[in-house]
C-alpha cells in the first residue's frame, strides 16, 4: 500500500514504527488529527497475517478515534497504536511482558503528550501500569477509571435502544432477538444489559469458553461463528473485530439493526453503508456507539467522576436518535449523518481557535 497517498487522502499528521529487539515489540502509533486535543485512543495486539494489514488496521482506527471524539463532544483528538504479537503468549512470560510494556511506554512518552493510550483489543489495566512507569500519557490505569469496557457496554445498550424504539415505537428490549458476535470485556457486558431486560440471545466467539459462559450466565443459544452475521434475528450486535459487514456479508444480512461495539464495522464505509441504507437495514454508527469507553478514560484526564461519566454515556441514546431523525429526513446513510456531525464539529472548533484572546 502507498501509505503517503493514504495519509494525503485522509489528513493523516504522524504514522510511528516502533521496535525494540530485546523485548519482540514491533508496532505503529498513528495521529489522524490533533485539531480538538491530543490524539487518544487505545493500544491494540494482535497477530496480523502481515506488515500491510497492521499498517491499514491503525489508519482505520486512529481516523475512527477522531470521529469518535468529535461526536461524543470531546477535547480530543484521533489516534491509535497497533502491535505485532499475541498477548496470551506475552502475558505467559512475566519477565518479557514488562520489557515490552516499558518499552512501548518509552515510544509513548516519546511523543510528548500527542498521543494518550488506553486499553483495547488484548491489552489490559495491568499493562497500562507497566507502561506508566516510563509516561504519564496513558488512562485506564487500575487505580482510577480502570478497564473502560462497562462503559462502553453501557453506551452500546443505550444505542440499540434508540434503534429499537425507531423500529418498534419503544425501547423495551423485551422479547427482541439479538445475535452478538464477540464474548469478550464488552460483548458479556452487553449480553448481561440485554438479558437483563429480556430481550433473547444468540452468541458466538472463536473462544468456546466464553461461549459456554454466556449460554449459562443468560440462557443465550449458541451459534457457530460462520452462522452469526446471517441469523434471522431483530438485531445483528458486533462485538469483535472490525470490517465484518462487507460485500460478502451483506447479501446473507436478514437482521433490521446493526448495532455494536467493534470499529470500523463497515469494510468500504461508502459502499457498504449505503447498501445496508438501501436494504432498510439501520446501522448504528460504530464511532457513536461505542464512544463510552472514551467518555470514561476523557474524563480521567480532565478529573475523574464516575456520574458525571454515566450521565455523559446516556447521551448516546439521543445522539444515536438524531443521526436516525436526519437520515430519514435527508435518505442519507447514518454512517455518513454521522461523518457529516464529525466534519462540522472539528471545522467549527478550528474557526473558533481563530478568535483572538488577547494577552
Ligand atoms: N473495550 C472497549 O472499551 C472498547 C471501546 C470501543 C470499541 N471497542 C471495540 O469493540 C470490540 C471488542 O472489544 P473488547 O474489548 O471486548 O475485545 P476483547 O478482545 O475482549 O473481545 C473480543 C472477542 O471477540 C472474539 N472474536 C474474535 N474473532 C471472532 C470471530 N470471528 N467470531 C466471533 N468472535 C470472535 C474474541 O475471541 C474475543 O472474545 C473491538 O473491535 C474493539 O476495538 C472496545
Amino acid at each position: 500500500m502507498e501509505k503517503f497517498d493514504y495519509m494525503e487522502k485522509y489528513g493523516y499528521e504522524q504514522l510511528v514504527y516502533m521496535h525494540d529487539r530485546s523485548s519482540g515489540l514491533k508496532g505503529l502509533i498513528c495521529i489522524h488529527n490533533t485539531t480538538l486535543g491530543p490524539a487518544l485512543g487505545g493500544t491494540r495486539i494482535w497477530e496480523y497475517a502481515n506488515e500491510d494489514d497492521a499498517v491499514l488496521d491503525v489508519l482505520r482506527l486512529a481516523r475512527g478515534m477522531t470521529k469518535k471524539a468529535a461526536c461524543a463532544g470531546l477535547n480530543l483528538g484521533g489516534g491509535k497504536a497497533v502491535l505485532i504479537g499475541n498477548s496470551k503468549k506475552l502475558r505467559q512470560d512475566t519477565v518479557r511482558r514488562e520489557a515490552f510494556w516499558r518499552a512501548y511506554g518509552k515510544y509513548v512518552e516519546s511523543l510528548g503528550g500527542r498521543y494518550i493510550t488506553a486499553e483495547d483489543v488484548g491489552t489490559t489495566p495491568e499493562d497500562m501500569e507497566y507502561i506508566h512507569m516510563e509516561t504519564k500519557h496513558v488512562t485506564g490505569l487500575r487505580n482510577t477509571s480502570g478497564d473502560p469496557s462497562p462503559l462502553t457496554a453501557l453506551g452500546v445498550y443505550k444505542g440499540i435502544k434508540a434503534c429499537v424504539k425507531e423500529l418498534t415505537g419503544t425501547s423495551k428490549m423485551d422479547g427482541m432477538k439479538v445475535a452478538i458476535q464477540g464474548l469478550g470485556h464488552v460483548g458479556m457486558i452487553i449480553c448481561k444489559h440485554l438479558a437483563d431486560e429480556g430481550a433473547v440471545l444468540y452468541v458466538s466467539d472463536i473462544d468456546t469458553e466464553r461461549v459456554d459462559e454466556a449460554v449459562k450466565q443468560f440462557n443465550a443459544t449458541a451459534v457457530k461463528p460462520e452462522e452469526i452475521i446471517g441469523l434471522d434475528v431483530d438485531i445483528f450486535c458486533p462485538c469483535a473485530l472490525g470490517a465484518i459487514i462487507n460485500e460478502e456479508t451483506i447479501p446473507t444480512l436478514k437482521c433490521k439493526i446493526i448495532a455494536g461495539c467493534a470499529n470500523n464495522v463497515l469494510k468500504e464505509s461508502a459502499v457498504d453503508g449505503q447498501k445496508i441504507h438501501d436494504m432498510g437495514i439501520l446501522y448504528a454508527p460504530d464511532y457513536v456507539i461505542n464512544a463510552g469507553g472514551l467518555i470514561n478514560v476523557y474524563q480521567e484526564i480532565i478529573g475523574y467522576d464516575y456520574n458525571s461519566v454515566v450521565r455523559q454515556v446516556d447521551v448516546i441514546y439521543d445522539r444515536i436518535r438524531e443521526i436516525i431523525r436526519t437520515s430519514k429526513e435527508t435518505n442519507t446513510p447514518t454512517y455518513l449523518v454521522a461523518d457529516t456531525m464529525a466534519e462540522k464539529r472539528i471545522e467549527m472548533m478550528r474557526n473558533i481557535s481563530s478568535i483572538y484572546l488577547g494577552k
